[in-house]
């Protein structure tokens, strides 16, 4: 496949999407290391994966189908090792649709998870609260989400080892959520639980439409994370998410908000979620 080729439109880019020439390119850097859980990291929390034990760093550019990331503060890499002993494999750096890449370029990396194995896959994200009562920092785990991006990374030819018409009830792992929420009050991190919806961007909402995404019952509004979690469904990879709330919804509160203001208070809060994350790994039970 054509490094980085797009063909827009229902995301399907005609082939397999590269996923085999990109699995046997991030294997063979692994070497013996089986990665059991995978982290995507979103904007804030990209320390995260300097905390990788005995790291194993795989740029972008040397894997085939993965452009390079185009947002500030986001890397290009994905970085294996273990973390609180459990053997993972962090990804830096997502692909967004409003780049202009396809769903299918977005789901990439987690099928290339997905080819390798691993069992959990843990998603993170930056995002606007619709609910009123979420100002900026809030924590909140995903409980279930709404897809308004108008796309699916599923859409084309079915893939080796997908389910066709994957079922998306406890699309979010209940025993993962109930650890999360278990090792949160533990921890004394104070933890909201709500549905993220995801829109294409990478405008944000305006006020009419933050009211619309409240009663269409979205707790939080951002533009990433459906499209990998959706892959990783289909291949019964059990999902678990969070979202840090960096801005309350355009209107909710009469100010205006800025791209500064979101990295700002996704670097505080993303602390906190890193100190959670490595305490839900701690206490993992895997299969
Ligand atoms: N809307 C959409 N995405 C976001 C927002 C928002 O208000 N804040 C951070 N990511």
């Amino acid at each position: 496949m054509v490094k980085g080729k797009e063909t827009g439109g229902t995301g399907w880019t005609g082939k397999t999407g590269g996923v085999g020439e990109a699995t046997e390119v991030v294997r063979k850097r692994l070497g013996t290391l089986k990665p059991r859980v995978a982290i995507v990291l979103g904007s804030g929390l990209g320390f995260l994966a300097d905390e990788v034990v005995d790291p194993i760093r795989i740029a972008y550019s040397a894997i085939p189908g993965f452009p390079e990331p185009g947002v500030a503060g986001h890397k290009g890499e994905l970085v294996a090792g273990k973390l609180e002993g459990v053997p993972v494999i962090v990804q830096a750096g997502r692909f967004h649709l409003y780049e202009g890449h396809s769903a299918a370029t977005a789901g990439l990396p987690a099928r290339v998870f997905g080819e390798l194995g691993i069992e959990i896959l843990i998603v993170t994200n930056a995002a606007g609260g619709v609910r009123r009562t979420f100002p900026g920092g809030t924590l909140m785990l995903i409980a279930d989400h709404i897809n308004l991006m108008w796309r699916n990374p599923l859409a084309g030819p079915s893939q080796p080892g997908e389910q066709r018409f994957p079922i998306m009830h406890h699309c979010y792992d209940s025993a993962l959520r109930l650890l999360a929420r278990t090792v949160a009050r533990d921890l004394g991190i104070a933890l909201e639980e709500g549905v993220y919806v995801a829109l294409l961007g990478p405008s944000y909402e305006t006020p009419t439409e933050v009211r619309m995404l409240e009663r269409l019952g979205a707790d939080a509004v951002g533009m990433s994370t459906v499209p990998e979690v959706l892959v990783a469904r289909s291949r019964g990879i059990r999902c678990l998410g969070f979202s840090i709330i960096t801005n309350p919804g355009a209107g909710i509160t009469g100010e205006a908000l800025s791209h500064e203001e979101v990295l700002a208070v996704s670097e505080q809060v993303a602390r906190r979620l890193s100190v959670l994350l490595k305490g839900i790994l701690a206490r993992l039970i895997l299969g």
